[in-house]
């Protein structure tokens, strides 16, 4: 695999940051997750506001321009012969020999730009028939999650709950509601309505939710931007998660609670064709 750092393409063996860099020290770096699907890149343009967006929330400045990175999107999808899975890219705030809390003067530490590619089946995969189980967990992420940060122990340990307890992945909750999937968005579904939680700081502004939310109006589907309980969620007539790395998921199963009949349901399942055929 070819990986980009800093203004270099190379081999992923010979792909090196330093120990000093403050992603690594404090996870004080960016990222977004793009994704490829027969040799396209999906929505770069929304992946680029939102990484611009984080990038000022932290002050950090951009390593290259928005033009530049599509540019390294599109390099790296050629030299890895790239057809189907996702590009990553990281900005941190760069390598400071002295470990300091406070951010480095960024003329004298440059930010720091990595991205590679993974491959991986998205659209035809297994999950998407068999429809995924999750757990709840409370949330107990920062405050700030609207902004796109590498400080992902959390939602990992989240990941991890669910793997023990036999499920798929983690819904998390505070006061009671579903803030969001562990690296993904949920919704529920009932009496026909699509129900997701509204934008705010709580939750991450998905890219793939945005694209989903509007061809769901599109197509005349009925959508509720509010927090929903778990206890709603499971009463729902059915549930999915949206992300870059799996388009649209149905949800078949909450604590061990079967929604409608435990297969993927009918909204979530044309939702994700139309998005399929959307991105095509
Ligand atoms: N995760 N919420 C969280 C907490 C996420 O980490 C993600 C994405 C999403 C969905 O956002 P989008 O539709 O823009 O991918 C929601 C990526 C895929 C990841 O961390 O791998």
């Amino acid at each position: 695999r070819i990986v980009y750092v800093n203004g270099d393409y190379v081999p992923e063996d010979q792909a090196k940051v330093s120990v000093f860099d403050r992603g690594f020290l404090f996870a004080d770096g960016v990222y977004e997750v793009t994704s490829v699907l027969e040799g396209k890149l999906l929505d770069f343009a929304g992946h680029a506001r939102r990484l611009e967006r984080s990038l000022s929330e932290l002050d950090m400045a951009a390593p290259v321009s928005m033009e530049a990175l599509l540019d390294i999107h599109r390099e790296l999808i050629v030299r890895n012969d790239l057809t189907e899975g996702m590009i990553y890219l990281q900005v941190t705030r760069g390598a400071d020999a002295d470990r300091d809390f406070a951010f480095p003067d960024p003329e004298k530490v440059p930010s720091s730009l990595v991205l590679f590619t993974q491959a991986k089946s998205i659209a035809d995969s297994p999950a998407a028939k068999k429809g995924l189980r999750v757990i709840s967990i409370e949330d107990q992420r920062w405050a700030r999650r609207d902004i796109k940060t590498v400080q992902l122990l959390y939602p990992s340990m989240g990941k991890m709950m669910a793997k023990a307890a036999g499920c798929d992945d983690a819904w998390m909750i505070e006061d009671c509601h579903v803030t969001e999937g562990t690296s993904n968005n949920a919704y529920i579904v009932k009496d026909g309505k699509i129900i997701t939680r509204h934008l705010s700081n709580e939750i991450l502004h998905g890219i793939t939710r945005a694209a989903v939310l509007r061809f769901a109006k599109e197509a005349q589907m009925v959508v509720e931007e509010r927090a929903f309980t778990i206890d709603e969620a499971k009463d729902a007539d059915e549930a999915f998660i949206t992300s870059a790395s799996t388009f649209v998921m149905p949800v078949v199963e909450i604590d061990g609670a079967a929604l409608g009949d435990g297969k993927p349901g009918p909204v979530a399942a044309r939702l994700r064709e139309i998005y399929l055929d959307e991105s095509r």
